[in-house]
């Protein structure tokens, strides 16, 4: 028997990742080959106009999987009923703009986004932020809507996790496929932490460990961290537009395997309300490896932590502590 649509929200639907993400959900990309849906997209009234071109395009590519479209910039209508809602709309930093400022008006939308969320989504909605401060964006969204339980508002690092594997299939040359287990800790931002301790490449002879393969620590513990953490700011100087297709592709990953569940013996990352797990202070977003079953996440526990790693998980959880402070400043 046919499955019954899910509705998935995608706000800010109209800029570039919208774009590259709206016909990835549509084709099952997110939640399955069997799985219909119906897309309800959100933006401003600036980009009614465009919000638009994207609907006429999803109906004229017939996505046999899509079974209805709302393009709207009524909050209150793109929440109703929502079954997973993906949150990548936000104010893009401008020149001559302070940290704070982009802060404060992305908080004060993701303020005003949880009420409507919480009053309107599906019971059991699960969210994903993408919307950069990511971390803190999710931590305001699920602050501001109490009654969404605070397993299912996560964010996104799922992109770092993906740049982190590309990085060490390019090295060694090996299928990006046969490597797992990278850990992005912490924020989605330049204090991120790459970690390679318990990363491992399937080979003709077993599962056998990065560090092992690679065997120059000095790469792992220097060049791959910060060709990592700095990815981002490398696609923006490149393109001159921030990342988009793998941004897109990475949040459907994140959906599918949190719907879905991880494979066997696979964790990956995700931006989760910390509950004090490897001594990260509990109530900030802070991405963790985790493994999917049955629809909840788990945070992957037991793995040894060496100093260096201590060190740099201790660096970016400061780092989101203040993000924090300052967001509650900003809501004044
Ligand atoms: P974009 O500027 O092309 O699109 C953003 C869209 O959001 C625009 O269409 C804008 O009109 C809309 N918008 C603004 N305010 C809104 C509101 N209140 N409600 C609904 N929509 C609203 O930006 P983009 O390149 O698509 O990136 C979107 C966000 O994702 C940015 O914050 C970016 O920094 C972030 N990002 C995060 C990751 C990650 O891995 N977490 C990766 C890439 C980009
Ligand atoms: C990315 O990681 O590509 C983005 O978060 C960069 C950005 O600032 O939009």
């Amino acid at each position: 028997m046919a499955k019954e649509p899910m509705r998935v929200l995608v706000t800010g639907a109209a800029g570039q990742i919208g774009y590259a993400l709206v016909p990835m959900i549509a084709r099952g990309v997110m939640l399955g080959a069997d799985q219909p849906v119906i897309l309800h997209m959100l933006d401003i009234p600036p980009a009614a106009e465009a919000l638009n071109g994207v609907k006429m395009e999803l109906v004229d590519a017939a996505f046999p999987l899509l079974k209805g479209v709302v393009a709207t910039t009524d909050v209150v209508e793109a929440c109703t009923g929502v079954n997973v809602a993906v949150m990548v709309g936000g104010f893009p930093r401008k020149e001559g703009m302070e940290r704070k400022d982009v802060m404060s008006k992305n908080v004060s939308i993701y303020k005003g986004q949880a009420s409507a969320l919480e009053a309107h989504a599906a019971p059991n909605c699960k969210v994903l932020v993408v919307a950069n401060p990511a971390n803190t964006n999710a931590l305001i969204l699920k602050e501001f809507a109490p009654s969404i339980p605070e397993r299912n508002v996560t964010c996104l690092t799922r992109l770092d996790h993906n740049r982190a594997l590309g990085q060490i299939s390019e090295r060694l040359n090996v299928q990006v496929s046969d490597v797992k287990n990278v850990i992005i800790w912490g924020n989605h931002s330049s204090s991120q932490y790459p970690d390679v301790n318990h990363a491992t490449v399937k080979t003709s002879s077993g599962d056998k460990p990065v560090r092992e393969l690679v065997a120059d620590d000095e790469w792992l513990n220097g060049e791959f961290i910060t060709t990592v953490q700095q990815r981002g700011a490398a696609i923006i100087k490149a393109r001159k537009f921030s990342s988009a297709l793998s941004a897109a592709s990475s949040a459907c990953d994140h959906i599918r395997d949190w719907v879905l569940g991880t494979p066997e013996g696979t964790f990956v990352s995700m931006g989760v309300y910390s509950d004090g797990s490897y001594g990260v202070p509990a109530g900030l977003i802070y991405s963790f490896p985790v493994t999917c079953s049955g629809g909840e996440w788990k945070i992957v526990q037991g793995l040894p932590i060496d100093e260096f790693s201590r060190k740099k998980m201790d660096a970016t959880a400061q780092e989101l502590s203040e993000e924090k402070a300052l967001a509650y400043s900003c809501l004044e």
